[in-house]
């Protein structure tokens, strides 16, 4: 399957994308944990994107475009992927199509998960991360082991730079002007699917996957 994930910032898109792509047996790629591994390493690509996401701003589309494309040409994806956080703009989607036509591919379906603000502004202030392994989790709802490590690999837990209060609210005032157009792009297409994340992470899993069966 050939799958987008779309949502607001802590909509769960990460989350959902972990199990969704073992489950479904196709490579996860989120862009942003792309840019987060860039920033890390040093390279070029994370002194350019840096800036752009501890402002909560988006990386300018031809840098992401550019990852996006080398990424999909790999072998991996031909059974199919899950992309998280790509398209975030409606340049982008339009790119992703060039992409997939060059490629003779096409899109299954686009899930928008959908979350009131209030609660992604909580959600967000309580997530940490592994630094190793990437494991998402919630102090409260997903909380790792009691001395501080993951609970996969062992790995420290850390917060993203971009999760304070401040730029979170950057970060849904870029979604709102960038990205929600693209819930009418794919609704005109007729691939757009719309699932509830405002219940516990099982239940949406669930949801999810029913959408997917009707796919
Ligand atoms: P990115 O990493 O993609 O961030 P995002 O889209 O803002 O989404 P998040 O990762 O914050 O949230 P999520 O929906 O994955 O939620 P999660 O599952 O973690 O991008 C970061 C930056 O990179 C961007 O700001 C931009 O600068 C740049 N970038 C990336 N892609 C780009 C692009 N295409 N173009 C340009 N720039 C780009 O869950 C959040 C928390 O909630 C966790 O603690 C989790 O445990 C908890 N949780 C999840 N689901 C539930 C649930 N159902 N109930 C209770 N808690 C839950």
């Amino acid at each position: 399957m050939r799958l987008i994930l779309l949502g607001p910032p802590g909509a769960g898109k990460g989350t959902q994308a972990e199990r969704l792509s073992k489950e479904l047996r196709i490579p996860h790629i989120s862009t942003g944990d792309m840019f987060r591994e860039a920033v890390a390493s040093g390279s070029p690509l994370g002194l350019q994107a840096k800036g752009f996401m501890d402002a909560g701003q988006l990386v300018p589309d031809d840098v992401t475009v550019g990852i996006v494309r080398e990424r999909l040409s790999r072998s991996d994806c031909r059974k199919g992927f899950l992309l998280d956080g790509f398209p975030r703009t409606v340049p982008q989607a339009e790119a992703l199509e060039e992409i997939l036509a060059d490629l003779s591919e096409s899109l299954d379906a686009v899930i928008s998960i959908e979350v009131p603000e209030d609660v992604i502004v909580r959600r967000l202030s309580q997530r940490r991360v592994c630094g190793d392994c990437g494991t998402i989790y919630h102090l409260e709802t997903k909380p790792p082991a009691p001395n501080g490590k993951c609970n996969v690999c062992g790995g420290d837990i850390f917060q993203r730079a971009d999760d304070s209060e401040e730029t979170v609210r950057k970060r849904l005032e870029v979604y709102r002007l960038q990205t929600e157009p693209l819930i009418r792009y794919y609704e005109k297409k007729g691939l757009l699917r719309r699932v509830s994340g405002d219940s516990d992470i099982e239940t949406v899993f669930e949801e999810t996957f029913r959408v997917l069966e009707r796919v």
